[in-house]
């Protein structure tokens, strides 16, 4: 009955049409893209942040006199007199910075300790903070030249 084989062979054929269209709504391939991009995404390093998670050394440095207005002369005053609007209130005053009778008192390595561990390294107030936190060695020394020249 090559009639009837004919019809099978035909209805064989569309039922595999049919059930192609219907596993396509099952491809897990979408899915797939989906976790992939997001691995690859969650793989990049963030911008702003070097390949070892730190921040990046900023392409334009900050000018050793700009740090100093930034953290110092709130307290210490802009030109290191002292009369920083934060230091009116505190008791002892801190230290007027340009003062060259006290600069030649203070050796480096006293400052160095001053302004990397706070005052009460060397004996003095707690008001004047640990900024080793913020600056770095290098910053320390260019901040202790930077106080030399006021
Ligand atoms: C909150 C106020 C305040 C800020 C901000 C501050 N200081 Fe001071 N600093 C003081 C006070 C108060 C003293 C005096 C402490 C004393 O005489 O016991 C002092 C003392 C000093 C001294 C003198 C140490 C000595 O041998 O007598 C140096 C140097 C100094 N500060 C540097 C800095 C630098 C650099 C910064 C910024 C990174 C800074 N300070 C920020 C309050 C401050």
């Amino acid at each position: 009955m090559p009639m009837t084989r004919l019809l099978n062979a035909i209805a064989i054929a569309a039922m595999f049409v049919v059930l192609n269209g219907c596993l396509e709504q099952f491809d897990p391939a979408p899915t797939n893209k989906m976790f992939h991009a997001e691995y690859d995404q969650s793989k990049k390093v963030p911008e702003n942040l070097s390949a070892t998670g730190e921040l990046p050394t900023p392409a334009v440095a900050v000018p050793i006199d700009q740090k100093f207005a930034t953290f110092c002369a709130s307290c210490h005053g802009p030109k290191g007199g002292g009369d920083g609007p934060a230091g009116v209130a505190l008791d002892p005053k801190p230290r007027i910075l340009s003062d060259k009778t006290w600069q030649a008192s203070a050796n480096d390595e006293r400052i160095y300790s001053v302004i990397k561990n706070g005052g009460p390294s060397v004996g003095l107030a707690a008001t004047m903070a640990p900024w080793g936190g913020v600056l770095n060695d290098a910053e320390i020394k260019e901040m202790i030249a930077f106080i030399r020249s006021l």
